[in-house]
């Protein structure tokens, strides 16, 4: 579905991302995991066209994904979250996750439109898919909340919330479980896992352990910016250059 070959970043003199190659199928969780700096979200950046690649391809169902800007990605079915720029805080749930479909419905319709019937139909329609989707990742209830007063764990499936409502089959979460409580990172490993079983790929950047070593099927493991191990979470967890890159960041 998505595949990675030999793809290089350089920041000016710096290669924070290296030849790297990964695949990703339907239906799996595939994590990148590596110490502050490896180039995880820089890899990131460059799937989703917020950063051009110096080298290699990217390709999404056989159609190149380089050249193509953040939007034009994201409406070919490929979504993701940010490290940092989380929810909309001010705004309710609903709110937060009807931005999510402004791809699909662009604003200058709704401007255009606004007060015809047929426009009352189609926001009718995008509240309907807005509300099951938060129904599907079991927050139904929090609709009409201030998305900033939520718990972290609740923010954080919004935010996953806004990235699928629009169909997405692919989706990009950079560190979800930063901040979250144990009991709140194993409800979004289920979350992760329900998503996955439903057939959408989830490409999962963590450093948090314990949900990595759950949920993943596969891990890779990036070290300035150079794939150092791939495998599953036992062959990852047992690999020697993986213990010495993480006690040597110790
Ligand atoms: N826009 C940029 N300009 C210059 N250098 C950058 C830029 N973005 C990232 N870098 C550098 O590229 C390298 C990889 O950064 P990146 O943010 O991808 O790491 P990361 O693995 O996501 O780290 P973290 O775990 O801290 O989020 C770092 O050395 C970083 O300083
Ligand atoms: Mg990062």
């Amino acid at each position: 579905m998505l595949q990675v070959e030999n793809m290089t970043v350089r920041f000016a003199g710096l290669s924070a991302v290296s030849e790297l190659s990964f695949r990703v199928e339907p239906g799996e969780i595939f994590t990148m995991m590596g110490p502050n700096g490896a180039g995880k979200t820089t890899a990131f950046n460059a799937i989703t066209g917020f950063v051009r690649p110096a080298g290699g391809t990217v390709s999404y169902k056989g159609v190149s994904l380089l050249g193509r800007t953040p939007d034009q990605i994201a409406g070919m079915g490929i979504r993701r979250t940010f490290q940092n720029n989380g929810i909309l805080r001010e705004m309710t749930v609903l709110e937060n996750v009807l931005t999510g479909l402004e791809l699909a419905i662009p604003r200058a319709f709704w401007r255009t439109v606004a007060g015809l019937p047929s426009a009352r139909r189609a926001e009718r329609e995008a509240v309907r898919q807005a509300r099951a989707m938060l129904a599907r990742m079991g927050i139904a209830e929090l609709a009409d909340r201030t998305a900033g007063d939520l718990s972290f764990g609740q923010q954080r499936l919004v935010e996953i919330s806004r990235a699928l409502v629009a169909g997405a089959e692919l989706i990009m979460l950079d560190e979800p479980a930063v901040g979250l409580s144990p009991s709140d990172r194993h409800h979004l490993g289920d979350v992760l896992r329900g998503l996955a079983r439903s057939g959408i790929a989830v490409v999962l950047v963590e450093h948090v352990q314990d949900l990595v070593m759950a949920v993943s099927d596969r891990i890779l493991v990036l070290n300035y910016g150079k794939c150092l191990a791939e495998g599953t979470p036992d062959a990852v967890r047992n690999n020697q250059a993986v213990l010495e890159a993480y006690l040597g960041h110790e």
